[in-house]
């Protein structure tokens, strides 16, 4: 697999991919942001969950922490990004299993996941990206089960709108800005679509989504 002028890597250029991790905790309340993904995961022991887009595997690498019952796997499209994932498991003793995989072309049979969750990457992909990618999550995803999806979320005061306007012209950033993630993953397949959450950020809005596959 090749990645392609299309692929965005972790942080923007890949050269900056080693700056991630202190970046994020500089920027995006990482703590607060973290622990309310896990809350809303709602994992339970005997569970098989994915994240998809992991980076440089914070969330699956805690989830593995504070849920040793959940079987966790990780993807990502970037292998550089994976072999930091990897190392940050391996020192904290959590046994994520890393596949290294792009978001529309998981290597997993249909229905193999309780819970799917993605944060912060869908703003990487284009529009046609992002809704082969929410098929293709429902597709791994149990009847029944959920994805958690945390990305950059419309704003909703006048200064954030005026910043939306000015970003308007960025492909990536354009369904999350106007609002119309909700409708990608209702497209995509899924039910019981809503955000649940959101927080602020030194950057943006991030908006928590939920999305169930139909039966189960
Ligand atoms: C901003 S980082 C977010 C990482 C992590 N989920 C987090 O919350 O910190 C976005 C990640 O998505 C990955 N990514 C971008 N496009 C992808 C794609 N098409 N398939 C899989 N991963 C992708 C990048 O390599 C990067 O690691």
């Amino acid at each position: 697999m090749t990645t392609t002028a299309r692929y965005v890597h972790a942080f923007g250029p890949a050269a900056l991919t080693r700056f991630y991790d202190p970046g994020i905790r500089l920027l995006m309340r990482e703590e607060a942001f973290r622990s309310r993904l896990l809350l809303h995961m709602q994992l339970a022991p005997g569970q098989r969950v994915l994240d998809v887009g992991c980076g440089t595997g914070t969330l699956a690498v805690l989830a593995q922490q504070r849920h040793p019952g959940v079987e966790v796997h990780a993807v990502d499209g970037d292998d550089k990004v994976l072999a930091i994932a990897r190392d940050k498991a391996a020192r904290a003793g959590a046994a994520v299993r890393f596949e290294r995989a792009m978001a529309w072309a998981l290597p997993y049979p249909d229905g193999t996941f309780d819970r799917v969750v993605s944060s912060l990457m869908f703003h990487h992909l284009i529009a046609d990206d992002k809704r082969r990618a929410a098929q293709e999550i429902l597709r791994v995803l149990r009847p029944g089960g959920a994805l958690l999806l945390a990305d950059v979320g419309a704003p909703r005061g006048a200064p954030g709108r005026a910043i939306a306007w000015a970003l308007r012209p960025f492909e990536r950033l354009r369904e999350n800005l106007a609002d119309r993630l909700p409708a990608v993953l209702t497209g995509a397949g899924f039910s019981d679509v809503a955000e649940i959450d959101r927080i602020s950020t030194a950057l943006m809005p991030i908006a928590y989504l939920q999305g169930r596959k139909p039966g189960g």
